[in-house]
């Protein structure tokens, strides 16, 4: 994983590489995963052991005892041995048991957060995820989850739609992330860099580019890097539509709106403003400051004929500022 941390461009830029090999598993890279690949180790070898021994005495067995070319065989009058088949019941139970309480212990510990753990607050939709930082007032970052290395991260999950997974391969976790309730996961990063977030569950058209990024960075320099990235306010050079193109990726928004044109979930930014557009009641609506300001913030109000609604509000996520920027980007998409 590469620990650049490079400007985004305003879409997804997507997760870092999973791993060198496609026989590999990606490097563990927190606690949990470590303890999880030497049982997921165990159990391999476990079960080749048994594999080879029951398949090799079987197959052993069968030469010995295959039917002579010519004549027959005199089949032995022995029925059972009672010693014999204690032992070899009693072995594989005496390991599957170990497997069994091995694998109980390591499950408890990935249930159950540690108290210190510091929260995050993880929502899905179709098709970001968003990343809330309670200790950061207001801060709400999409597709791009900040933590740092050796202190444990308890995220609180629900989704607004449908059921999405939350899946951090590095950290060998997974966990559904369900409409109506919380799910929990918690791990600590040992190495600091940057991994892949995806979701997987299957949750509609866009559902493979709802990928994210892992940014493990040392403690010293957290609060800095996340000040810097929750920051989102125009500079004093940039103009509203530069500044609307980095709202536009903080908000995901180009996972359904595109900028060239062609209509994914939601209409096309180009040439969108001015537009007049028939919704589902048939009435009409001219496309301007007003009506997407209000898709912005009720986004189910007026829905556009043709489209469904697939959109959350991004109430309480941008400021005024933010939405004043975001209609200058896309009055630029001419
Ligand atoms: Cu969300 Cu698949």
């Amino acid at each position: 994983p590469a620990a650049a941390e490079a400007a985004l461009p305003p879409s997804n830029p997507g997760t870092p590489p999973m791993s060198d090999s496609p026989w590999s598993l990606l490097p563990a890279a927190s606690a949990n995963a470590e303890a999880l690949d030497t049982l997921y180790i165990f159990f391999w070898v476990l079960c080749g052991i048994a594999f080879v021994g029951m398949i090799g005495v079987q197959a052993y067995f069968m030469w010995k005892y295959k039917k002579p070319a010519h004549g027959h065989a005199k089949t032995s009058p022995l029925t059972h041995n009672g010693k014999l088949e204690f032992i070899w019941s009693a072995i594989p139970t005496f390991f599957f048991v170990i497997l069994f309480a091995w694998g109980e212990i390591e499950y408890m510990k990935q249930v159950t957060p540690p108290p210190d753990a510091m929260d995050v607050r993880v929502t899905g939709q179709k098709w970001s995820w968003t990343i809330e930082y309670p200790e950061v007032k207001g801060c709400s970052l999409t597709n791009d989850l900040y933590v740092p290395v050796g202190k444990p991260m308890r995220l609180t999950m629900t989704s607004v739609d449908v059921i999405h997974s939350f899946y951090l391969p590095a950290f060998r976790l997974k966990k559904d992330v369900v409409p109506g309730r919380y799910t929990v996961l918690w791990f600590e990063a040992t190495k600091p860099g940057l991994y892949p977030l995806m979701c997987t569950e299957y949750c509609g058209d866009e559902h493979s580019s709802m990928v994210g990024r892992v940014h493990v960075v040392p403690q010293e320099e957290y609060d800095a890097v996340l000040a810097k990235a929750c920051e989102l306010k125009q500079g004093d050079a940039e103009s509203a539509e530069d500044f609307g193109a980095r709202v536009v990726t903080r908000g995901g928004c180009a996972s359904c709106h595109t900028t060239d044109g062609t209509v994914k979930t939601g209409p096309s930014f180009k040439g969108l403003f001015g537009k007049s557009e028939t919704l589902a009641d048939g009435s009409t609506v001219t496309v301007d400051e007003n009506y997407i300001r209000e898709s912005i913030l009720e986004p189910n109000a007026k829905i556009v004929s043709g489209f469904s609604l697939q959109m959350p509000s991004f109430a309480g996520r941008f400021d005024d500022k933010q939405i004043a920027a975001l209609i200058a980007y896309i009055k630029a998409q001419k």
